[in-house]
């Protein structure tokens, strides 16, 4: 059979269960308000959460490090890709979160498939959420260390899974996501950090979504549930709320040394450009300077969600700008998607692998540039096409 005759089968597969994905085409800066398979839209997809992507001065920091210094790193951090740019932002995430180190990645995906293998092998075990994100997972079958999956948010189930695997004496690595990202809650953060801990387990927090937007200084879930800088591995990613592309790792400074010597993602991988680095150091300069972005955030996210439910509309288990609309078919979903987008909002619709099968939903995200009518107008438009106008 040929290749395209057997890419044929399994896509008519994924048609026939109404997986099947196509990319939408986006026109202009990123941005609250954009132009969407030719649609004028307001954007409530995304992760640009803070709106820097197209901040002035993370731009403008972008441009003269391109100038100043090339738009490629041009080798892998232990070659010639490690600049002086790089360890300064290194240093100011370290400083942010009140660790010693950091360590960038070049996505959240390549860091979870790195970090990972680098904590734990054959013989470990990994105790992962059951929606813990597919990098984590991906990470963990590199690691070939045992996975115990664990209902999602049930701390009891985890300290149980934590007590049998540290009984063998083996290293237990306890892995989270800090913001679910298809369904905007937060783990359970103080029960998973005093159940791993109780039995010498280390605990990984991906905090992709919650970093530099949740908590009172930007500093993420944990800052937020009051267990700031007990999770020994803190990864975030460059490429969401600070608006330019990478990802990192934050912790002790053995824990940067290990990744720097093993984590394969890292070492056999080009350094992030000039310019990305750039606009990451410029983007936490606003974070730090402008608290407003976060709080209007998740004013806006409370605004939406009090909306949504005002029309009798769940927004289960969301407290965050992720705020989930479940549907459960996976084309009702995509023909409301369809119909909002002609009505002027891109809410995307999510289904499997990337949410359980039967949970397709949209996926709202807030952004902290939009304004209070849009939150308002998009909520009466999902109630008017769900036929559920109050
Ligand atoms: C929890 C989580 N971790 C990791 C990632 C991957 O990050 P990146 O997009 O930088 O690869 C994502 C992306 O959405 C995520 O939601």
């Amino acid at each position: 059979m040929s290749l395209d005759a057997w890419a044929g089968e399994v896509l008519d597969g994924i048609r026939r269960r109404g997986t099947f994905r196509r990319m939408r085409v986006l026109s202009g800066a990123q941005g609250p308000r954009m132009v969407v398979d030719g649609h004028p839209v307001v954007l409530f997809a995304g992760s640009n959460y803070l709106d820097l992507a197209h901040h002035e001065e993370v731009v403008e920091a972008a441009a003269r490090a391109a100038r100043d210094f090339g738009c490629a790193a041009a080798g892998s951090r232990l070659i010639n890709g490690n600049t002086e740019l790089h360890e300064a932002l290194e240093a100011e995430l370290a400083a942010f979160f009140g660790c010693e180190a950091a360590l960038c990645f070049n996505t959240g995906y390549m860091a979870n498939v790195g970090v990972i293998p680098a904590l734990v092998g054959p013989g470990d075990t990994v105790v992962s959420d059951a929606l813990n994100h597919a990098s984590i997972i991906d990470g963990c079958r590199l690691a070939r260390a045992a996975t115990r999956v664990v209902p999602h948010g049930d701390v009891a189930a985890l300290a149980e899974a934590v007590a049998t695997a540290s009984a063998g004496g083996r290293r237990v690595l306890v892995a989270c996501d800090g913001v679910y990202s298809m369904d905007g809650d937060t783990a359970p953060l103080p029960g998973i950090l005093e159940a791993a801990h109780a039995h010498g387990a280390a605990v990984l927090l991906d905090d992709a979504h919650g970093a530099f937007t949740l908590g009172s200084r930007g500093r993420g879930t944990a800052e937020a549930l009051g267990v700031e800088g007990r999770a020994e591995v803190l990864l975030g990613t460059l490429g969401k709320s600070l608006g330019s592309f990478g990802a990192f790792v934050a912790g002790s400074r053995a824990l940067r040394e290990l990744l720097v010597n093993t984590a394969r993602s890292f070492i056999f991988s080009c350094a992030l450009a000039p310019p990305q680095v750039e606009a990451a150091r410029a983007a936490l300069r606003v974070v730090q300077r402008e608290p407003w972005r976060r709080e209007r955030l998740a004013a806006l996210a409370t605004r939406l969600r009090k909306r949504l439910a005002d029309h009798g509309i769940s927004t289960e288990p969301s407290t965050t700008h992720i705020v989930p609309v479940k549907i459960g078919d996976n084309a009702r979903t995509m023909e409301i998607c369809e119909r909002l987008l002609r009505r002027g909002f891109y809410a995307q619709g999510i289904r499997h692998p990337s949410v359980p099968e039967g949970t397709a939903r949209l996926r709202l995200t807030v952004m902290c540039s939009h304004e209070q009518e849009e939150i308002d107008a998009l909520a009466d438009a999902i109630a008017d096409e769900l036929g559920e106008a109050a």
